[in-house]
């Protein structure tokens, strides 16, 4: 079986929440997992412990942060040093671990809208404020518009590149910008970089943290292999830290046995999927990219009422569905009415609700039917 040929029942038959969150009439697309398989070096990376039984406390120590280095290099042709980079369990606890160590209950922290839930939670769940920055659909795609004047207690920037739910890649020109915004208001960054492998033709990713030493200083890049490679179960992500003071501040307030340390699972998918996984991942590309174009046709053309910016980055369609004139939210129309779950507009920001995310990383014969139950719904309604 190739990696992206699964059908309906096997991929239910996988205990994920993505295919057992709504009821089993409903078609999932929604949260950010793949509809696919996974490289053959990782398969043989667990094959390996479950062969051995090696189940006991692990010695791994520096691997991650080895192949992190190496991959940064690889791909983005970004230097790193290992001894700056902390191995965890996940990318939402290290944007909260970050929110906790460089600001106080109180202080505002900026973000951009739509955003990722989980960035309003750090926000809202540690007593800090959100200092909304709605990014603004300019007709061709979604840019950046950073505030002219600040609040005085603002502390940080959570900016995700590219972003979710919009799919952009930013450009040299944007990061620099962002970086002279951070530099400028003595921010502290947590730049999330989870979804920098997606990049269509066209386009590349700059970690921010690379532009210069001085925004490098004051960045803290989160990343993994879960997003690219299909393996978020696995529980491992990296922080890097631009500079050795940021990683002693950070240290100084969130002792790292805190933050627990990722799964023998997950370090070793990460390992194989960054040094060894990149002929899979290319095919996993070519699917996506046909997935991204066949749908950008088909909305055109048979879903009147409902628009979107072909992404530049990322395996998400950030669906404009106030065209269509719902009597209630775009989610709940496309789950009631298609059985198809989307991700809610409205938990990416209170201005979305004419909004769905989809999720467009499946098999095309399980997107055809996705979208073809929408077309219908939205034909009879
Ligand atoms: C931007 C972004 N950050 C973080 C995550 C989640 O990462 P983790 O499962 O490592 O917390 C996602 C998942 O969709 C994401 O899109």
């Amino acid at each position: 079986m190739s990696a992206t040929d699964f059908d309906i029942p096997t991929l239910r038959a996988r205990r994920t929440n993505k295919w057992h969150k709504f009821a089993p009439d409903v078609l999932p697309a929604w949260v950010a997992d793949m509809d696919f398989g996974v490289a053959p070096a990782i398969a043989a990376a667990m094959r390996r412990l479950t062969d051995n039984q090696e189940y006991g406390y692990a010695a791994r120590d520096g691997v991650l942060a080895g192949a992190f280095s190496r991959r940064m290099a690889s791909r983005f042709g970004w230097q790193t040093d290992p001894a700056h980079a902390i191995g965890l369990g996940d990318l939402v606890q290290a944007t909260f671990s970050s929110v906790m160590a460089f600001s106080e209950p109180g202080d505002g922290i900026l973000l951009q809208l739509p955003s990722y839930p989980p960035f309003m939670g750090a926000i809202a769940d540690t007593g800090r404020r959100l200092i909304p920055n709605a990014m603004r659909d300019d007709g061709q795609r979604w840019v950046l518009e950073l505030p002219a004047t600040v609040d005085p207690r603002l502390r940080m920037l959570i900016f995700c590149h590219p972003q979710n739910p919009t799919g952009r890649c930013y450009s040299r020109a944007e990061l620099e910008q962002v970086a002279a915004f951070a530099i400028r208001h003595d921010l502290v960054v947590v730049s999330d970089e989870i979804h920098a492998d997606i990049i269509y033709p066209g386009g590349g990713h700059i970690p921010l943290a690379s532009l210069s030493s001085e925004i490098a200083a004051r960045t803290i890049t989160i990343t993994s292999a879960t997003k690219s490679f299909n393996i978020p179960a696995l529980r491992c992500a990296v922080m890097h830290f631009g500079a050795p003071a940021l990683l002693q501040r950070f240290l100084a307030k969130m002792p790292t046995r805190l933050l627990g340390s990722p799964s023998v699972t997950g370090v070793d998918a990460t390992v194989a999927a960054w040094d060894d996984g990149q002929a899979w991942f290319e095919e996993i590309m070519a699917q996506l990219l046909a997935n991204r174009d066949w749908l950008a046709r088909t909305i055109a053309a048979e879903l009147p009422g409902v628009s979107f910016r072909v992404p530049e980055a990322t395996y998400l369609a950030w669906l404009d569905c106030r065209g269509l004139e719902l009597p209630c939210s775009a989610g709940q129309f496309f789950l009631d009415k298609a059985r198809v779950g989307l991700n809610f507009g409205e938990t990416f920001g209170p201005d979305y609700a004419g909004f769905a995310r989809l999720n467009f990383a499946s098999p095309p014969k399980v997107l055809a039917e996705v979208v073809g139950r929408m077309v219908d719904a939205v034909r009879t309604r």
